[in-house]
C-alpha cells in the first residue's frame, strides 16, 4: 500500500507521499483526513501522465528535487565528494510522526549521503515549518554548495510578490508573473539585508489583501540567502529557499551534518490577510521570547534628537520631558562610549566615555528610573573602527581574508565572532555593562555588510551568523530581563531566527511617516505590530527632508511598538502636547493593537491605505491618504471582521487638524463624528469617507453594541 503522511489543521492540510522519495501531493485548504481505505484511490487521482519525448517515467517533484532523478529544475541539493557524487538521488527509508510533526529519513547509498526532512504543521495556525539535515556518511569530505528547502504550489499560483529595498527604503513590494521560467533573489551581504527580505508570496493572479489563494514563505535566517520561484516546462511550480553558501563554506567530514535554516510557510484562501493572520498568531504563540502580556513600553530614543552629543545633564532634561509626554522606556543611542564623537572611531571600546559622563551612567539611569521609565542603551558589538583601542590591540580579530585589504563601511570593520577570544571579549564587555547597570533594553545595531568573510581561510557567513546567535543567547541567559532589539541600519536584520532571541525590530532608519506606511505594511505580513519599532520623528524628516503633520506621524507610529525619536526639550509645547496625545491614544488601544487581528482593506485607489485591527467586538481602522487621490471621491470603506446582525457604534477618533482643501462639504455623518450602523451595511455597502488631503490620516473606532 502507498504510504502517505497526513498533517491537518483547521485551516490547512498537507499530504506527503513517501516513496520513492517524499513528495508533497497536497498543500492547501483543510480537507477531511483520508482514511486507510481512501489512500489508494486518492493517490490514483494524483497519478500524472507522462508527456511525449521526455523521460519515459514520471519524475516526482520531491521535497528535495534532485538532478540525479531527472528533475531538471533548480536542485534542492548541490555538492560533491572531490568531484564525485555530484548528482545524488535519495530514496525514502523511514519516518516518524508525532501529531503534526513528521521527520522523514532518506538515503543515497551510492553517495553515502543521508537526508532527513522535517515538516511540522502548526495545529493552531496552519503555519508549516520545514527544515532539512544532510549527513555525510562517506569517508571523503563532502563539499556542500546548496541545500535548499523546496515546497510545491499548484499551477494556479502564477504570481509572486517579493520585497526589495535599500537603506531607509526597506520592504517595497514587487509583483510579477511567474508563468514561465523563474523569479529569484540572492543575498550575499552577510546579514538578512535591506535589499532582499527573505520572504515572498505566491498566489493566483491578482491576489489582493482580501481575496485569492496565497501561499506565504519566510526563511528564518540572518545571513546569506537565496529565494526562487520556478515554473517547470510541464507547468508544475515550486518555491525554494535556503542559505546561499559561498564556495567552500560548508565541507562535511565523515558523519558531519549541515542543517538548513527553517522555512516557514502558510496558505490562505482569503488573500494576504489570511497569511498575515496565520503568521501573527504563529509568531505570538511560537516565536516570541518575551512575555507577551507585558505591554510594550513606549520608547524615546535619543538618536535623531542629539546624535553623538551626549551631555548627561541635557539627557536628564530630555528624560524629564519624555516622562511628561508618557514615554515608558528611555534609550541613549550611539555616542556614550569612550571617544565616540562621530562615526569614525571607537566601535569595539565598550566602556563609558568618562569625559562625557564623569559621574558614570548611574545618575542618568537613576533619574530615568525615578521618572518611572526603564533605561535602554545602544551597542554595535559585531563591529570595530580602525581608530579604536580594540583594533589597535587585535587587528587579527577581523572577519577578513588574509593578504587582502578590507574596505571599510561606515568607517568600520566586522569582527570575527568565531574567534573565541573575540567572542569572549564581546561577551564580557556586554555582560559587565549589563551587570553593573540597571539596563532593561539593548538596541543591538549592525551597520556593515560582510566582504570576504573568512574564518581560518574558509568563507564563513554561516559560522559568523551562528556565532552571533550564540552570543545573544548567552547574554539572554545571563540577563533574562533585558530585552534586545534587532537593528541593522534600520531594517537590515528582520527575520524569525533573530526574533527568537530579540524582542523588537528597528524597522527602518526612515522616520518619514509616508515612507513608513509602505514599509510597515509589508513587514506586517509576516510580523505582528508589537515587534515593529515605529517612532514619531521630528516634523522635518531627517532622511527625506519632507515635512509631515503630527496627525500623519502620530497615526503612523501608533500601530506598532511605538516610540518617539527626537529631542523633546527643543520641541514646542503644542508639539509635545500632540506627542502626549498620540502616546495616550496608543496606550488606550495598545491591548487591541498588539493582540488583535490585523488586516488591510482592498481599495480601488492605490493612493489610499486602510489598515485595521480587530479583537472580535472592537476594531480600529486607520485610513491614510498617501498621495493625491486618483478619484475625486473616495471609495466607501467596506469593513470586515464584523458580525452582520450586530449594530456598531462608529466614532471618529482622530482626524487632521488642518481644514481639508479637496473637499467642499464633508460626508454626512462626519460633522457629528459618530454614528450607529448595522454590520451588514458596513461590510456590504460600506461607509462614506471624507476626502482627505494627501499625506493625512484618520482613525475610526468601531465597537459592537450589546443587543
Ligand atoms: C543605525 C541605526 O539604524 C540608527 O537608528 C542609529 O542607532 C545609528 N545606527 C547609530 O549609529
Amino acid at each position: 500500500m502507498t504510504q502517505i503522511i497526513q498533517l491537518h489543521s483547521p485551516l490547512v492540510s498537507l499530504l506527503v507521499k513517501l516513496t520513492p522519495a517524499p513528495e508533497i501531493v497536497y498543500w492547501g485548504a483543510a480537507i477531511t483526513p483520508l482514511n486507510a481505505n481512501q489512500i489508494e484511490a486518492f493517490i490514483d487521482t494524483q497519478q500524472r501522465a507522462v508527456p511525449q519525448a521526455r523521460l519515459d517515467q514520471d519524475v516526482p517533484l520531491t521535497l528535495c528535487p534532485e538532478l540525479g532523478r531527472g528533475s531538471f529544475g533548480a536542485s534542492g541539493i548541490e555538492g560533491h565528494h572531490a568531484g564525485l557524487n555530484a548528482m545524488p538521488r535519495f530514496e525514502y527509508l523511514s519516518h516518524q510522526q508525532n501529531d503534526n510533526v513528521a521527520e522523514m529519513h532518506c538515503l543515497d547509498q551510492q553517495a553515502n549521503l543521508a537526508l532527513s526532512i522535517t515538516l511540522a504543521l502548526d495545529s493552531a495556525t496552519g503555519v508549516l515549518r520545514k527544515q532539512m539535515t544532510l549527513t555525510n556518511q562517506s569517508g571523503a569530505d563532502y563539499t556542500l554548495n546548496k541545500l535548499a528547502l523546496t515546497l510545491p504550489v499548484p499551477h494556479r499560483a502564477n504570481e509572486v510578490e517579493s520585497y526589495y529595498g535599500r537603506w531607509s527604503r526597506e520592504l517595497q513590494a514587487n509583483r510579477q508573473s511567474i508563468s514561465h521560467g523563474a523569479w529569484s533573489a540572492e543575498n550575499r551581504r552577510g546579514r538578512t539585508s535591506h535589499e532582499y527580505f527573505p520572504a515572498c508570496l505566491l498566489g493566483q493572479s491578482g491576489f489582493s489583501e482580501q481575496n485569492g489563494e496565497v501561499w506565504g514563505f519566510h526563511l528564518a535566517w540572518s545571513g546569506n540567502h537565496q529565494l526562487r520561484a520556478e515554473v517547470k516546462s510541464d507547468g508544475r511550480r515550486f518555491m525554494q529557499a535556503g542559505e546561499l553558501l559561498l564556495p567552500g563554506e560548508i565541507v562535511l567530514a565523515e558523519n558531519e551534518s549541515y542543517t538548513t535554516p527553517e522555512l516557514y510557510a502558510s496558505y490562505s484562501r482569503s488573500g494576504i490577510n489570511g497569511i498575515r493572520a496565520s503568521h501573527h498568531q504563529f509568531v505570538r504563540e511560537q516565536v516570541l521570547a518575551f512575555d507577551v502580556n507585558k505591554p510594550r513600553p513606549v520608547h524615546l530614543n535619543t538618536w535623531e534628537g542629539i546624535y553623538f552629543e551626549h551631555d548627561p545633564e541635557y539627557i536628564c532634561q530630555m528624560a524629564t520631558e519624555a516622562a511628561k509626554i508618557g514615554v515608558e522606556r528611555f534609550i541613549i543611542d550611539d555616542g556614550w562610549f569612550k571617544g565616540r564623537n562621530d562615526d569614525k572611531s571607537s566601535l569595539g571600546d565598550w566602556v563609558l566615555d568618562q569625559s562625557k559622563y564623569p559621574n558614570g551612567l548611574h545618575p542618568v539611569i537613576e533619574h530615568v528610573n525615578q521618572l518611572g521609565m526603564e533605561f535602554g542603551i545602544w551597542v554595535e558589538p559585531e563591529m570595530v573602527n580602525p581608530d579604536s583601542d580594540l583594533f589597535r590591540a587585535h587587528p587579527e580579530w577581523l572577519l577578513a581574508a588574509q593578504g587582502y585589504e578590507q574596505p571599510t563601511g561606515r568607517y568600520q570593520y566586522v569582527l570575527n565572532l568565531q574567534n573565541q577570544d573575540c567572542f569572549d571579549y564581546l561577551y564580557q564587555s556586554l555582560d559587565k555593562l549589563l551587570a553593573e547597570h540597571n539596563i532593561g533594553y539593548v538596541k543591538w545595531d549592525m551597520n556593515r555588510e560582510l566582504v570576504q568573510p573568512t574564518h581560518q581561510g574558509q568563507a564563513s557567513v554561516n559560522g559568523q551568523t551562528r556565532a552571533l546567535y550564540r552570543l545573544i543567547d548567552k547574554l539572554n541567559r545571563a540577563h533574562p530581563n533585558v530585552e534586545i532589539e534587532s537593528c541593522s541600519s534600520g531594517g537590515g536584520r528582520i527575520d524569525y531566527e533573530i526574533l527568537k532571541r530579540t524582542c523588537r525590530f528597528w524597522t527602518s532608519d526612515c522616520n518619514d511617516a509616508l515612507e513608513r506606511q509602505t514599509i510597515q505594511k509589508h513587514m506586517g505580513i509576516f510580523f505582528p505590530p508589537e515587534v515593529m519599532g515605529a517612532h514619531i520623528g521630528p516634523k522635518h524628516s531627517h532622511t527625506t527632508r519632507r515635512t509631515h503633520s503630527i496627525n500623519l506621524r502620530g497615526l503612523t507610529a501608533l500601530t506598532g511598538h511605538m516610540g518617539v525619536e527626537l529631542d523633546p526639550v527643543k520641541e514646542s509645547e503644542s508639539e509635545k502636547q500632540a506627542f502626549a496625545h498620540y502616546i495616550t491614544l496608543h496606550k488606550h488601544y495598545r491591548e487591541l493593537l498588539h493582540h488583535g487581528r490585523s488586516f488591510y482593506l482592498d481599495n480601488i485607489d492605490d493612493t489610499h491605505l486602510a489598515y485595521g485591527v480587530s479583537n472580535g467586538s472592537q476594531s480600529i481602522v486607520i485610513v491614510c491618504q498617501l498621495a493625491m487621490p486618483d478619484y475625486a471621491l473616495p471609495d466607501p470603506i467596506r469593513l470586515i471582521e464584523l458580525n452582520p446582525s450586530a449594530n456598531y457604534h462608529i466614532k471618529l477618533v482622530d482626524y487632521p487638524q488642518s481644514s481639508a482643501s479637496l473637499m467642499k462639504e464633508n460626508a454626512g455623518w462626519w460633522e457629528s463624528g459618530e454614528l450607529v450602523a448595522n454590520g451588514e451595511w458596513l461590510m456590504n455597502m460600506g461607509l462614506s469617507l471624507p476626502i482627505l488631503d494627501p499625506e493625512a490620516a484618520l482613525l475610526l473606532e468601531v465597537t459592537e453594541l450589546a443587543e
